[in-house]
């Protein structure tokens, strides 16, 4: 079956073929239909997780995917055969990954049924990204009316947070380029900032004096929160995707500060399929491709400006 590895750190993914594999007990194997690509798929290229797991290369890339059940374990129950299923597949110490025709996984893993009426490429890219927008917004416990930022919109995550935040009745203030204003307004943006035409904190901040209550932030690395951090008025709640933030020291400035990360339960995966089999979550496709286009997909996401998730298709 066909794959896309990688065979070292730093190096470039690689089409390559690899024996079908067997699952084992409460495994099952699925044969992929789409795998969705997300910025943590090349941070382990980079050695995101090198001396934390065991890298027994080749290693599969990917995490997000969604396909067909065709062969179960021993012991397995909650799926049959023919079962439409999606969720991460990513196994980085065994090896897997879901940029592959077929791939294993355990039966109560990161896994749920695929609802009716959802395509196996919107599934694809939904787990990772979908499923951190919508705990996200759930930990930021958003009042009615409450201004909250999504430093970070016009990607993956943020285009699934601005319209949650905007259902559970958020004033949604979303950074986006301005080609893409109309469709994050569409999306439920209130307002749009375009971070291309100057610092979001000092925009924010102009049309906001008083201050916001809560931020997403998909962009600051650690070190780099400050600005966007100083636009909470005394309460607010920060998040960050990417350990942005010294919950410590916010605490002390009375504010809620939390590093987050996601954690693709069965039930969380079954929420936001359910909001995108009723149209109540829209995940816009910038881009498909095959395995064999991955590489190059790769590179292109990694130079940034996509505007929407990849999907491979399988
Ligand atoms: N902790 C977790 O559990 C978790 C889960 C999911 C994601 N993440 C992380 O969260 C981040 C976002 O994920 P994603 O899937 O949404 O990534 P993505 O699809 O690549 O989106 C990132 C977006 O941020 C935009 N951007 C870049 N610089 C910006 C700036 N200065 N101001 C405002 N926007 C800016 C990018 O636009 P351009 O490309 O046009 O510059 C892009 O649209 C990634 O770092 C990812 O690894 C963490």
């Amino acid at each position: 079956m066909r794959a896309v590895v990688i065979r070292d750190f730093g190096v470039e993914p690689e089409l390559a073929d690899l024996p079908v594999p067997e699952p084992g007990a409460g495994e099952i194997r699925v044969r992929m239909r789409a795998a969705g690509m997300n910025p943590f798929d090349w941070k382990v290229i980079d050695g995101a997780l090198k001396g934390v797991v065991e890298h027994p290369f080749p290693v599969v890339m990917g995490s997000d995917g969604a396909g067909e059940v065709e062969a179960v374990g021993a012991g397995v129950e909650a799926f049959s055969v023919g079962d439409r299923v999606f969720g991460q597949f990513m196994k980085v110490a065994l090896g897997r990954g879901s940029y592959a025709e077929q791939v294993l996984a355990p039966a109560d893993g990161k896994l749920a049924p695929m609802p009716e009426g959802l395509s196996f490429e919107t599934a694809a890219a939904l787990p990772t990204a979908s499923v951190t927008a919508y705990q996200a917004v759930e930990a930021a416990a958003l009042e009615p009316g409450a201004i909250f930022l999504v430093n970070g919109a016009s990607g993956g995550v943020g285009q699934s947070a601005v319209q949650l935040a905007a259902a559970a009745g958020a004033h949604v203030v979303a950074t986006g380029p301005s080609d893409l204003a109309d469709h994050l307004r569409d999306l439920g943006a209130a307002e749009v900032v375009d971070f291309t035409r100057g610092p979001t904190a000092e925009q924010v901040r102009t049309a906001h004096p008083d201050g916001i209550d809560a931020v997403l932030d998909l962009v600051s690395g650690p070190g780099d929160a400050d600005p966007i951090v100083g636009l909470l008025r005394p309460g607010g709640v920060a998040l960050s995707t990417n350990g942005a933030l010294d919950p410590e020291a916010l605490q002390a400035r009375g504010l809620r500060g939390t590093n987050f990360y996601s954690d693709a339960t069965p039930e969380a995966l079954g929420a936001v399929a359910a909001l995108a089999a009723g149209g109540r979550l829209r995940i816009t496709v910038d881009s498909s491709v095959t395995l064999a286009e991955v590489p190059e997909a790769v590179a292109r996401a990694r130079a940034g400006h996509a505007r929407g998730k990849t999907v491979i298709r399988l």
